[in-house]
């Protein structure tokens, strides 16, 4: 068993990105996702690390890329690496609004997967979506919600995003909620609980408790940064 990360149990959230192919190319897209952009995760590779996985300390599993929407079948071989018991969180950008037929199969799949859903409403995803037969949904299962946050203000500095200077808040140090690593197209494990470019903690390639070791090496440094710059 790997010791928990903070003194709370189940306390990391891991997110699964499938894949970063998206119907839509956003402007502030972190992932750089697009259309053409094919990148995936390798499934067997990640059957095989999830096996490695502590489930206990696993708090929920998410799942996005990329746009979940647009290849249901591919989320659903991930979503079912999950142990039952575990809560399931998507994001999607809420394009399948457009059609009934494409709404009744994103609601089946929620529904089906016991999904809690967030659906996307800057700017950038609004104008493809269909504003009342979201509100729709939203009115007959309490699981979809809109996501919130994502203003301008709280945009992360990467993908088509990506800045030559940033500074660094330390969330790492100061997030209270359970840390976030993402499973990325390719292999690599990403820690999102950063205001700056997500770091690479580890990949799938090596076992889970491996990303809880390094985790905790670079919040130690992060730690020790942060004394220095306030001494
Ligand atoms: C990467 S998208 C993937 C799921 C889906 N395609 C969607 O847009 O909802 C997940 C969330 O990340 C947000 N996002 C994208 N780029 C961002 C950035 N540079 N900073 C902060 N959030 C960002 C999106 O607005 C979206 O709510
Ligand atoms: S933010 Fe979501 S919808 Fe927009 S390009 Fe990125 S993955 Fe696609």
């Amino acid at each position: 068993m790997v010791k928990p990360v903070v003194d709370k149990p189940k306390a990391i959230d891991l997110s699964f990105m499938p894949s970063l192919q998206c119907d839509l190319s956003c402007a502030h897209c972190m992932y750089g996702s697009s259309p053409t952009n094919t990148a995936a995760l390798d499934f067997e590779a990640t059957k095989a690390f999830a096996e490695t996985i502590d489930w206990d300390l696993i708090n929920s599993c998410g799942f996005y890329g990329g746009e979940p929407g647009i290849n249901l079948r591919m989320y659903q071989d991930f979503m079912d690496l999950i142990p039952r018991g575990i809560p399931k969180v998507t994001i999607t950008d809420g394009t399948w609004s457009r059609t009934p037929g494409r709404t009744r199969k994103f609601v089946e799949f929620a529904e089906r997967n016991d999904l809690q859903v967030f659906v996307s409403t800057t700017k950038y995803h609004t104008p493809f979506q269909d504003a009342e037969r979201l509100a729709e949904v939203y009115n007959e299962h309490d699981r979809f919600v809109h996501k919130d946050g994502d203003g301008d203000e709280d945009l992360i500095p990467m993908g088509r995003m990506a800045v030559e200077d940033w500074s660094c808040g330390f969330r790492c140090i100061t997030d209270d909620g359970p840390v976030r690593f993402a499973l990325y197209p390719g292999g690599t494990i990403i820690f999102q609980t950063c205001d700056g470019v997500y770091p690479v903690v580890s990949t799938i390639a090596e076992p889970f408790g491996r990303l809880v070791e390094i985790y905790e090496r670079i919040v130690g440094q992060c730690q020790t940064w942060r004394k220095q710059e306030n001494s």
